[in-house]
């Protein structure tokens, strides 16, 4: 299979990428693909030659979005509709990320793919409308929820975390928001799965469709930045603060724990539980740094 993944720098690009072994894959980074423009995008398309194209790029500033509808729109929504297109054209599958965000965040029970889709801030608007999107095309596609995604390397609340852990010795992080953090390594495992499957089974009568996928278990940030200072032996004070004590440009759903019983029963898709993820992630970012 000729996997095309969109986007390349971007934390679930570099994972896909590291753990890519034998697998033929190409990527187009925005120099090469930028979605604001999609006459470029398309011409940047032309000459690939793909089975699957995996869109991991977005864009991703969930606070800039709010002020920046246009671009976010443009990423987030109308550019994955083109790719999709293409992808009917050309008869491939098409594998888009997308996020917890869809959700409003009212709900006190984990969610499953048919929950209601209501974004409480334009990211996740932009984003339920790139599922929409998708869907309309005609493409055969996975849509794949998840959620507080972070990696070693990247640009995530783990990161930050630690980073301010560096200088302060006490924190304030908010409780009143939980979900499921997901480790970026385990998504693109998840990615590569559907992929063999889809490999596997041939695309009459795949399991096209929706499905969320993220790490197991439920934390609120103050629980995940509790885990990060343990599980990396600082000794740092976390103290449990409400949202509304750190005003945000964004809304935040305060509940988007997913369900993930879809995608671990239709694919035989194992998850394991955030803690064990985020135990690898620090010890690969301890191992980077020496
Ligand atoms: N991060 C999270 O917590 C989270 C949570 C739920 C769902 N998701 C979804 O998961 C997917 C992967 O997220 P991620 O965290 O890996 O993203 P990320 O690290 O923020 O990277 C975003 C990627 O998109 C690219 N990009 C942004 N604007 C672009 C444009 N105009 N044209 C082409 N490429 C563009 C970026 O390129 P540059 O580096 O050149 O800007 C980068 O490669 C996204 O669909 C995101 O919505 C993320």
């Amino acid at each position: 299979m000729k996997i095309l993944v969109i986007g390349k720098s971007g934390q679930l690009a570099r994972s896909l990428d590291a753990l890519k072994e034998g697998r033929e894959l190409t990527f187009l980074s925005r120099a090469e693909a930028d979605l604001s423009f999609p006459e470029k995008t398309e011409e940047a398309l032309r000459s690939k030659e793909f089975d699957v194209l995996v869109n991991a790029a977005a864009y991703t500033a969930v606070d800039a979005a709010e002020t920046d509808r246009e671009a976010a729109e443009a990423v987030n929504a109308a550019a994955p509709g083109l790719l999709a297109q293409i992808c009917a054209e050309r008869g491939a599958l098409m594998i888009h990320i997308s996020t917890d965000y869809v959700y409003d965040g009212s709900a006190s029970l984990p969610l499953s793919e048919d929950a209601p889709v209501a974004p409480c801030g334009v990211y996740g608007a932009t984003k339920a409308a790139g599922e929409l999107a998708v869907r309309a095309s005609g493409a055969q596609h996975l849509i794949l929820r998840t959620s507080w995604l972070y990696n070693a390397e990247g640009k995530n609340f783990v990161n930050t975390m630690l980073r301010l852990g560096e200088t302060r010795s006490s924190l304030r992080v908010v409780f009143d928001q939980i979900g499921c953090p997901t480790y970026s390594v385990d998504l693109a495992e998840a990615v590569y799965a559907l992929i063999d499957a889809y490999a596997e089974r041939g695309a009459e009568d795949f399991p096209l469709g929706t499905y969320n996928f993220a790490n197991e278990g439920v934390a609120s940030w103050y629980d995940l930045a509790c885990a990060v200072f343990e599980m990396s032996g600082m000794q740092r004070e976390v103290v449990p603060v409400r949202s509304s004590e750190f005003p945000s440009p964004a809304k935040r759903p305060a509940y988007s724990v997913t369900d993930k019983a879809k995608i671990k029963d239709t694919f035989g898709i194992k998850i394991r539980h955030w803690r064990k993820a985020l135990r690898d992630c620090l010890a690969e970012k301890k191992l980077k740094s020496t």
